[in-house]
């Protein structure tokens, strides 16, 4: 493991609240705790800790950083030494053990890989398995599919695993760890899985880390098993059939999330091959994490029912704290999207087409859930409105939103403004500010703040002129954090020079204690016509040196042509 990884990993299971009251009381104020500053003496606390942002900031003597820097500087190390005397406290380390774990992680998907093999080649030569083909042709799943995800058969006697592994003690033990075989009452081994069709789970890796069994027959409860959690497999983490589709999702830079390994299988059979499933877990924050490394573009296709379409509003909430905005496909109500899609008999060019105009943005899509509520008891049903998207941050979907429900619901925009508002976690009260009246030092201290807290415009900003600006102010400390936060957000890795760095802890932890912008919209489009306008004015700056240097040197003739090619090119640019 790298010391990048070690520092994510320590980050996680200390709480820095509990770590810094080993050395200084801490006492709740509203979000934050207070205590006297450890570092410098004052008479009134000024030491602030964010559980929120796991960070700590003295205003007293600026001091500031996360977890690893408190412990650094309280017990006057260096940033690694503290970094691997927490990690070691934790029983997390770079060697010894992690390769012991990986070992052991590696012998467990292996071993599911071949039970995974065992089961599949059952569903061909077992004497029982015709009934399982059967099945499976009956509900389309054609013998390449079967083949691409491994699908098998455990035949009903309830020790086909049992004695199949009997030989290998180690195997054995394996099987039982990861829940493929239970010891009953007796003393004897029972298989978990007994006349079921099984699907292989794999990870993002193509790793087998579980399994997941569908009944065979009608009335056995429950309709579908899996395996339970493991060393290897974290339901939380894990989407079905993600390793085979994430090339297409991609490629085609869009994505379908449904709810059943049959709904996924039979997009798939029909072609539609950027989708994954869920299967029977509810969707997480980290899911939606993993979805989002794939691509933005996410469709919600779940069941036509209200169980589905109440599911989906919360898958939205999800996205929308991620910064997605994602839309819903919309089934009639007793199909879900294995019955509909089977239904069809298209080609995959019109079935995306009849897809697409099934699918309703989600702020509609909420709109329609609502509709006939609204009508009856509007105060209500806003507040239920405001649930489902107060978890976004990102400026333009939240822009969007109030847009679309003022165009819904009515009401004026600036009406919705305030009602979202006053609702608590939505972006509250902050200074206001004209960005051009700012001095030097201070814009850069904004376009951080809204940096570190939307770094996914950094692109936005650098070809509205960002690199250019940051290169006259190289000696200030937030140019400089800038650009290391640059580095690590564009390479997706973390950048340990930014985090051992102790100024840029200190500005980490000061831009992310400010209050947060009232209306970070306007902060965006204020920071591009700001970075827009200094680029002009350093373009200008340069066309009157060149034109003094050329008079000083006495050519006439070349100024007249380099001021008409300078006036053919601000032309050129007014088109
Ligand atoms: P559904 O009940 O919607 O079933 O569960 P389905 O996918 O339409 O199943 P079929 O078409 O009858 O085969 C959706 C998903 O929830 C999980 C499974 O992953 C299933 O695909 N589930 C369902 C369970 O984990 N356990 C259950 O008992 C039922
Ligand atoms: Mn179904």
């Amino acid at each position: 493991m790298s010391l990048e990884t070690l520092l994510d990993q320590v980050r996680e299971v200390y709480d820095i609240v509990e770590v810094v009251s080993n050395y200084v009381t801490l006492k709740k104020v509203g979000r934050n705790y207070l205590g006297f500053c450890p570092f410098h003496s004052e008479k009134r606390p000024s030491f602030t800790v964010s559980p929120e942002k796991q960070i700590f900031k003295c205003f007293g003597c600026n001091a500031g950083g996360d977890v690893v820097t408190f412990y650094m500087k309280i017990k006057g190390i260096t940033f690694r030494e503290a970094l691997l005397e927490l990690a070691e406290k934790a029983g997390l380390s770079i060697e010894k053990q992690s390769i012991g774990e990986r070992k052991e992680k590696n012998e467990l998907v292996e071993f599911n890989y071949k039970i995974a093999k065992f089961y599949h080649q059952l569903l061909f030569i077992h004497s029982s398995s015709e009934i399982a083909r059967y099945y499976l042709k009956e509900r389309g799943v054609s013998e390449e599919t079967i083949r691409n995800f491994l699908i098998g058969f455990a035949p009903f006697e309830g020790r086909i695993l049992a004695s199949y592994l009997r030989s290998s003690e180690a195997d054995f033990k394996k099987a039982e760890e990861v829940g493929l075989v239970k010891k009953i009452e007796d003393g004897s081994y029972l298989d978990l899985f007994r006349g079921r069709i099984v699907f292989p789970i794999f990870n993002v890796k193509g790793e087998c880390v579980g399994f997941g069994g569908r009944t065979l027959e009608k009335e056995v409860e429950p309709k579908y098993l899996n395996t339970p959690e493991s060393k290897v497999y974290r339901k939380s983490e894990i989407l079905y059939g993600l390793y085979q589709a994430k090339e297409f999702l991609k490629k085609e830079n869009e994505g379908f999330v449904v709810e059943g390994y049959f709904d996924f299988l039979s997009l798939w059979e029909k072609g539609i091959r950027n989708v994954v499933a869920s299967c029977g877990t509810a969707l997480t924050e980290k899911h939606i994490k993993i979805l989002k490394s794939l691509t933005n573009n996410w469709n919600i296709f779940y069941d036509g029912d209200v169980a589905g379409r109440k599911a989906a509003l919360r898958t939205i909430s999800l996205f929308l704290k991620e910064s997605i905005l994602p839309k819903v496909v919309t089934l009639p109500e007793g199909e879900d999207p294995d019955s509909w899609v089977r239904n069809q008999n298209l080609d995959v060019y019109s079935l995306k087409e009849r897809i697409n105009s099934l699918t309703l943005e989600a702020t509609f899509f909420v709109f329609e859930f609502f509709k006939k509520d609204f009508l009856k008891n509007p105060s209500q049903v806003f507040k239920e409105f405001i649930e489902i998207f107060k978890p976004v941050t990102h400026p333009i979907i939240k822009n969007k939103i109030i847009k679309d429900l003022s165009f819904y619901l009515e009401i004026p925009e600036n009406e919705i403004r305030k009602l979202f508002s006053t609702q608590e976690n939505w972006l509250s009260k902050a200074e206001t500010f004209t960005l051009s009246e700012e001095r030097g030092e201070n814009v850069l201290k904004i376009i951080s703040q809204f940096l570190v807290n939307f770094p996914e415009y950094f692109s936005e900003l650098i070809s509205s002129g960002l690199l250019t600006f940051l290169e006259d102010f190289l000696d200030s400390i937030y140019a400089q954090f800038l650009i290391q936060f640059y580095e690590e957000y564009k390479s997706k890795k973390r950048n340990l020079e930014l985090w051992e760095n102790i100024q840029f802890q200190e500005v980490i932890s000061e831009l992310l204690l400010a209050p947060p912008f009232e209306k970070p919209e306007e902060v965006l489009s204020q920071i591009k016509e700001y970075l827009i306008k200094q680029t002009k004015k350093k373009e200008i700056k340069k066309i009157a040196e060149n034109l003094r240097l050329l008079e000083i040197k006495g050519k006439k003739e070349e100024i007249e042509k380099y001021l008409w090619f300078v006036k053919s090119s601000l032309n050129y640019n007014n088109c």
